[in-house]
Order: C-alpha cells, then structure tokens, then sequence
C-alpha cells in the first residue's frame, strides 16, 4: 500500500493520452504528470540530447516524491533505455507493453512500426519484438510529420492534408502486408480516424499509451504499491513552458476533458 503520486512525463501534452486511460484503471490514484513542452519536440534530436532531457523528467517527478515513473513518450522509450537502471523507485515505458501486444495481436507474424525519427533510428521496437519472438517481420516508418499536424490541429480525418501525408507515410508498411501496427508514439492515436481507413479494418492498430497505462497499473498491483485511498485522486500537471496555453494543446488529447485544468511552470533545467 502506498499513497504517494504515480509520476507520469513526455516530451510534451501527448503523454496524456498515457494519463487518460490510468485515471480510468485506477481513479484513486493521485498522479502528477510533467510535460516537456519548453524543449518539445525530443523525436528530432540526437541521442545524448534526449538521454540528458529525460533524466531532469524524472529528477523532476522524484522531487515530488513519486513511488513509480512511467515514461508515456515512445521517443524516450526507445532512446533513453538507461532509465530503469538510475532510478530509485519502479519504472515503466511504453515500449515494452507495447511490443508485446503486438506480438499477442498479430495473426500473419507481420507487425509495422511507426514513430519519431530518433524511435526509428533506435531499433528498439524492432529489437523487443525480437526479443519476444525472433519469427516476427517487423517493418519500421519514421513520421516525422505527423507530431506537428497534431498539434497544428491537422485531424480532421476528411482533410486531405494529414490524409495525403499519412498516405506516403504508410504506404512502404502496408506494402509487406502487416495485419499490425505500433502507433509507437504519443500524438498518432490522434490520427487514428485517419490512419484506421487508409490500413483498413484487418489492420490491428496498438496504441503505446493505452498499453502503457495497463502496464504501470499491473506493475504498482503487483509491487504492492496501489494506493488504499477512497476518494478520486487528483491529477498535478507541470509544464516548462506556455501555461498559457496548456488548456488548448491538453484539449487535443483530453478533449473536453482539459478545459477545467491548469497547469504549473517548472524550470526543469535546474534538475
Ligand atoms: N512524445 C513524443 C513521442 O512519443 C512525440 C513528440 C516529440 O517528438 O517529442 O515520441
């Protein structure tokens, strides 16, 4: 039993599609959740870059006494895999659950991967599905596009912008004739009423933060560290910039959701 916050930080706002789902499996949870929205995008940096920027993430959240760290961001997930080992309390990412639905998921062995340019560069999809079972092809697309159309409001899945763009993207993907996909990054659940038609309905799409959720949510059971409260928990968000406009991106992946929410400025290159 433990009563102390779940932390839960990305690169930016999508991690909240991570949050979403964990408030929904476990609403007595209190979370807090960091967004790195001051030095997002991390998908089009180099390695030591992103490394460097996810371990202030998790100084941050450990500051405020976390007892588990779940990374919701795929480009940390893939690049800064040193994590697990610096830190003093449980942690989780979206890569491992992730892959292993998709094993789960796939009928003909045949699994894409989509993601930022630094999650493609890292093989690590490739590797942990791989890992689970060497039998499976698994095809890789960096989609660099699609974060800014998100958070440019690019969704619309009758726009012919994001379609096109997505069109290209996939093609290469649906070429080898995947029955699944990795949706390895935060944002591309938001386009999935995009991507869903243009793969067509045998195509299982996998959503990194829903698996995540589930994941950090079997980890705490397991560890003993589920909280014993009664009340609903309560949600902390911290970004590094534009508090200003928190409401809006945080609309993008909460809907309506984030219109009553605020968030708090961090100085996050003090930790
Ligand atoms: N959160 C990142 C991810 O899931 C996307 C945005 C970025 O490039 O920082 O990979």
């Amino acid at each position: 039993m433990d009563n102390r916050p779940i932390g839960v930080f990305d690169s930016g706002l999508g991690g909240l599609t991570a949050v979403k789902p964990l408030h929904r499996i476990l609403p007595h949870e209190n979370i807090i959740y960091f967004g790195d929205t001051g030095r997002v995008p991390y998908g089009s940096r180099g390695a030591d870059v992103i490394r460097q920027y996810a371990e202030q993430d998790a100084r941050f959240l450990l500051s405020h006494d976390v007892k588990f760290v779940l990374a919701a961001c795929g480009t940390v997930s893939t690049v800064a895999t040193h994590l697990a080992d610096l830190l003093p309390v449980p942690y989780a990412n979206v890569l491992q659950p992730t892959a292993l639905a998709a094993v789960r998921a796939t009928k003909n062995r045949r699994i894409g991967v989509i993601g930022t340019a630094a999650t493609i560069r890292s093989g690590a999809f490739e590797r942990e599905i791989h890992r689970i079972d060497p039998t499976m092809q698994v095809t890789s697309q960096a989609c660099p596009l699609f974060v800014p159309l998100v958070e440019s409001g690019f969704i619309d899945p009758n726009d012919s912008v994001p379609i096109e763009v997505a069109r290209r993207y996939l093609a290469p993907i649906l070429a080898q004739g995947v029955d699944t996909l990795i949706l390895g990054c935060t944002h591309y659940p938001i386009l999935k009423r995009i991507i869903g038609p243009l793969v067509g309905d045998d195509v299982i799409l996998i959503d990194s933060g829903r698996e995540s959720a589930r994941h950090c949510a079997a980890l705490l059971a397991k560890n003993g560290l589920l909280s014993d409260r009664e009340t609903e928990g309560e949600e902390r968000f911290f970004v590094s910039d534009r508090t200003d406009d928190f409401t809006s991106v945080a609309g993008i992946f909460l809907g309506n959701e984030a219109t009553s929410l605020e968030a708090e400025l961090v100085q996050i290159e003090d930790y």
